[in-house]
């Protein structure tokens, strides 16, 4: 139990309740989480080559099956399905995500909105289990797969689980398959910052959530108000941190576990990690887990960058 280490610590899946789903789509809206719309953006100008193998490529022929892991709104994804439809017409399409409500949502507006892809949901979660693969259903002779892992879900992974992670995906993936990563880079120290503190206070209020999650679930007590929202830039380690400042010495009740936990004034619980990537190392960690790296793209600053590995 993170609350009795030292330092203290949460895991940062327990921010995804609902209430905590709808804030991080709220903070994706914000104008200084810059990570969405400079995703969005790169995956506009570039659909259509993400989704096509090279033109002497074998796997050419082959129809494209579009997996998304942690799909929530999918809301970027309607980029490359509407290029994937262009293409070839129709298109199977299967989200992964650990939220059946998100899912839910995100196949009613993909169905409506693109009636020639069938969607395919599966409430999973897919960073969990220690096996091969990820428990995807083969895809049909005369099919590849590619594999969306976008919105820089991976930064939220210390590295050997990034790695883990990864080479989870390349082991349930066949030749002439591919995975598309989308990971935020290495920028000046106040856009960053700014991502993870916004002026409207709604990733304050997302940080405070997983207590007011623990008041629910676990019965406790705390008082929301009574922790600060912190983010902090550790350069060492090239991330974000996020933490919960303990405003003054409290104690709060967890009455499920029977558990007391004392804070000191200015105890923090250490909420998330982000890691920001520097240019190259996206590649590096494709070709680590066993793809051929083929192309990145980034946006015109070079704040963001999404990368194709394909199995050769
Ligand atoms: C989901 N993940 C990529 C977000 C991020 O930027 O690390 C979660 C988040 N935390 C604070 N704001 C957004």
């Amino acid at each position: 139990m993170g609350l009795t280490s030292a330092p203290k610590w949460l895991p940062p899946w327990l921010f995804y309740d609902a209430a905590g789903s709808r804030l991080f789509e709220a903070i994706t809206e914000l104008p200084e989480y810059y990570l969405t719309r400079t995703e969005r953006s790169i995956l506009a100008a570039h659909a259509p080559e993400m989704i096509a193998p090279a033109p002497a490529h074998t796997a050419n022929h082959l129809k494209l099956r579009i997996t998304e892991l942690g799909a929530g709104s999918a809301d970027k994804t309607r980029l490359l399905l509407r290029a994937a439809v262009e293409r070839q017409g129709t298109v199977r399409y299967e989200p992964l995500d650990v939220s059946a409500s998100a899912l839910r949502a995100a196949r009613e507006r993909i169905e409506r909105e693109f009636p020639a892809v069938s969607v395919a949901p599966q409430v999973v979660d897919y960073t969990r289990g220690n096996g091969s693969g990820l428990g995807l259903e083969p895809v049909e002779s005369g099919e590849r797969r590619l594999v969306l892992y976008i919105g820089s879900s991976i930064g939220n992974f210390e590295h050997e689980d990034a790695m883990r992670l990864l080479r989870r995906v390349r082991e349930a993936l066949r030749p002439g398959d591919g995975l598309l990563l989308g990971v935020d880079l290495v920028k000046e120290e106040h856009t960053l910052l700014a991502a993870y503190n916004d002026a409207a206070g709604v990733t304050a209020a997302f940080n405070r959530n997983m207590l007011e999650r623990l008041n629910h679930e676990l019965g406790a007590n705390f008082d929301v108000d009574n922790f600060a929202h912190r983010a902090v830039w550790n350069r060492g380690a090239s991330r974000i941190e996020m933490h919960l400042e303990s405003r003054y010495a409290q104690r709060v009740r967890l009455a499920s576990l029977d558990l007391d936990v004392r804070f000191a004034q200015g105890e923090t619980i250490h909420t998330e990690n982000s890691y920001k990537y520097a240019p190259g190392q996206a590649e590096a960690m494709l070709v680590q887990a066993g793809f051929k790296a083929e192309q990145c793209w980034m946006d015109e600053r070079g704040w963001f960058a999404v990368c194709l590995g394909e199995v050769a």
